[in-house]
């Protein structure tokens, strides 16, 4: 028995899809709403919460080999990850072997709030006691899903960073590796750094979205102080946002691309326009935008 943690995701969602398809094991999908969920035939649907650890027993029951993820907000430093721990800690005492966990590109490497966070929780992995293997992803192309309301609404788009590339990642090739990690042997001990095929900007992205929608879309990047004030705002802590700044503005990580996704699927990872493709229906305007 396969568990997929994080069921509903955008990686979660896509691993259960190909995990299902690929009907090598037994697949059981968790999520906190089980009614959300249409899983494909076959696949057992588990009702789980970080938030209870208890009731995490009865998903990880039976269970060999599990994804873990977990969207739990990045705390200040000197506050602990609760959730992958959690997991973590209920899938050792069910006596699973092998874990193939979620964690952001280059880990827990650095020395700012972000760093730290992810530390603990690649620490809470690599130090459970049962085999395991990290999937170090750069920005997802889903993000761009974030931008569908404004789409709707306009042609103009605020995106906060809007010039920062970024070799972004279709999160179905993660979801790939993380499917061949689950079902293969080889993987124990690895640290995956994974990118997509080319280095595009947010601004770069929308115009791909525009051509494909077939309508001008312009970017707006907002003022630092702008972000920061709405950040703070939604409860982004000050530090882990001064992070987000230093590797956004102040360096190049997750600009490099990277043969990962090749090497470990044998074809290349999909560009930015194919997944725009595949998800253009988010995008569609009902009717024309209100101004036009
Ligand atoms: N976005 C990026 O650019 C990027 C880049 C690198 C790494 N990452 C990492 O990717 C992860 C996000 O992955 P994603 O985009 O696939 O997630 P997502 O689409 O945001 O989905 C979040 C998932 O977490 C589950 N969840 C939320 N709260 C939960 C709880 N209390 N207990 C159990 N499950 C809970 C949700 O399940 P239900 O609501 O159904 O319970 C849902 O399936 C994060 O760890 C992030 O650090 C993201």
């Amino acid at each position: 028995m396969i568990l997929v943690t994080g069921a509903t995701g955008h990686v979660g969602a896509e691993l259960v899809r190909q995990l299902a398809a690929a009907g090598t094991s037994p697949i059981r999908a968790m999520t906190r709403r089980p009614e959300s969920i249409d899983p494909p035939p076959g696949v057992e649907v588990v009702k789980g919460d970080a938030d209870d650890p208890a009731g995490l027993h009865h998903a990880f029951a039976g269970v060999e080999r599990a994804f873990l993820m977990s969207a739990q907000p990045t705390g200040p430093r000197g506050e602990r990850p609760t959730h992958l721990p959690r997991l973590v800690d209920a899938a050792a005492r069910a006596g699973v072997a092998h874990v193939v966990a979620l964690s952001v590109f280059s880990g827990g490497e650095g020395d700012d709030a972000i760093a730290e966070w992810c530390g603990h929780i690649e620490d809470a992995v690599t130090g459970s006691g049962m085999g395991w293997t990290l999937l170090r992803p750069g920005r997802f192309m889903s993000n761009a899903l974030h931008l569908a309301r404004q789409i709707h609404h306009g042609d103009q788009v605020t995106i906060p960073f809007a010039n920062r590339p970024a070799a972004s990642i279709d999160p179905a090739d993660i979801a790939a590796v993380a499917a061949l990690a689950l079902t293969t042997d080889g993987h124990h001990g690895a640290a995956y750094q994974l990118s997509g095929p080319e280095v595009l900007t947010p601004t770069e992205e929308l115009a791909i979205l525009a051509e494909l929608l077939g309508r001008p879309l312009r970017a707006i990047d907002p003022p630092l102080d702008t972000v920061r004030a709405g950040m703070l705002r939604g409860g982004v802590p000050e530090d882990v946002f001064d992070a987000m700044v230093a590797r956004t503005v102040g360096s190049d990580v997750g600009t490099e691309l990277l043969p990962t996704v090749a090497e470990l699927l044998g074809r290349p990872p999909t560009t930015f326009a194919r997944w725009a493709r595949a998800h253009l229906d988010h995008f569609r305007t009902e009717g024309k935008p209100a101004h036009v």
